[in-house]
């Protein structure tokens, strides 16, 4: 019997060890794309949501835990002392059935309004927490406005001016300023997308003919990894995208310079690499501000060099990377409807040399 008991605390200690390591690692979470470390008004509740269930769970949890343990090391007791050394004199191990019923009923009913009352408060926390993460953060006129579409597989960005000269259009890196309500008007062209920026925000859905917003407000500079959250094709966990939220100065720095038209090319190789592009299928899908390219199907290229990513979070903005997306994109994202380019070696090198100064 003792053996068994012993058994019994060796589980239990394992039990508790694992809980425990549960514990920590839901605590290093946080991090890069993580809910958990929250940078926004948004994802501040959620977070706050979130945590609230977590601790009040991990309480029932030990408590429902430590009962069970309870229960069985009393069953076994029970049965130790029944089977052998009863005295005569002693008190009666069982008690009278009116008041074991009466016990029972009473840790029952106490149980039972405990749990109401627990869900009572994470329905009522859940209802505000939504409330609040949509609502307005500002009046819509003051706000910043950027119009986001998804599209099999990249994020379309628009940059939304009163004066229509100032608007423009970039892809999958969305610029704000720190501390700013941000209000993003989301469309879908194709299929459902979901914006998710985790550190910012909760999920919103992209429906095809039902747009829709959302509000952010980076209130810490960073570089936020978002990521599209409905699954929309062979290609969705290849749809991310990043919200790179600046000091005001910078953001408004950032604005002008992509406000402006594409750079002119500067070299005799940049000269080859824009007629490369004019007359290549490129030119059928792509803008570049400032040239006969204005198609609207594909990522605007027109400051493509002031990106940090290409194809939408799937390669960094590099002459090699950029080369072989170029070549044959359906090596690296199969199903995306950029075509593969026949180019020879001097016209891709002259095409990248041309990419490459469109800051
Ligand atoms: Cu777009 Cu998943």
């Amino acid at each position: 019997m003792r053996d068994k008991l012993k058994r019994l605390k060796r589980r239990a200690w394992l039990l508790l060890s694992l809980s425990a390591l549960c514990c920590l690692f839901s605590a290093c979470s946080g991090g890069g794309q993580s809910p958990l470390s929250p940078a926004g008004s948004g994802a501040e509740g959620i977070s706050r949501l979130w945590w609230l269930m977590f601790y009040v769970c991990s309480v029932v949890f030990v408590l429902v835990i430590a009962a069970t343990l309870l229960a069985v090391f009393h069953a076994r007791r029970k049965e130790e002392r029944t089977a052998a050394e009863l005295p005569a004199t002693d008190t009666p191990l069982v008690k009278p059935p009116e008041e074991q019923e009466r016990r029972m009923r009473a840790v029952v009913i106490g149980s039972l309004v405990l749990t109401v009352a627990i869900l009572f408060v994470f329905l009522i926390e859940s209802f505000l927490t939504g409330r609040a993460v949509t609502a307005p953060l500002t009046s819509e006129a003051n706000a910043l406005t950027i119009e986001v579409t998804g599209h099999q597989w990249w994020w379309e960005v628009r940059y939304v001016d009163a004066d229509a000269s100032k608007m423009f259009t970039t892809a999958n890196e969305i610029h704000i300023p720190v501390g700013v309500p941000v209000l993003v008007k989301l469309k879908a062209s194709d299929v459902i997308h979901s914006f998710w920026v985790p550190n910012l925000q909760g999920k919103k859905d992209l429906i095809p003919g039902k747009p829709a917003q959302v509000w952010l407000r980076a209130d810490k500079a960073g570089v936020y990894r978002g990521q599209c959250a409905e699954f929309c094709g062979m290609q969705h966990t290849l749809m991310a995208f990043f919200v790179i939220a600046e000091p005001s100065e910078q953001f408004y720095a950032w604005r002008t310079a992509q406000q402006r038209t594409s750079n002119a090319p500067a070299t005799a190789t940049q000269q080859r690499g824009q007629q490369v592009f004019l007359t290549s299928p490129c030119i059928m899908c792509h803008t570049i501000r400032g040239t006969q390219a204005g198609a609207a199907i594909a990522p605007d290229l027109t400051h493509i060099a002031s990106r940090n990513t290409i194809a939408a979070g799937t390669l960094t903005n590099r002459r090699d990377e950029l080369g072989k997306w170029i070549l044959d994109s359906q090596t690296v994202k199969p199903g995306n409807h950029m075509p593969p380019n026949n180019l020879s070696a001097e016209d891709l090198q002259a095409l990248l040399d041309y990419l490459e100064s469109l800051k």
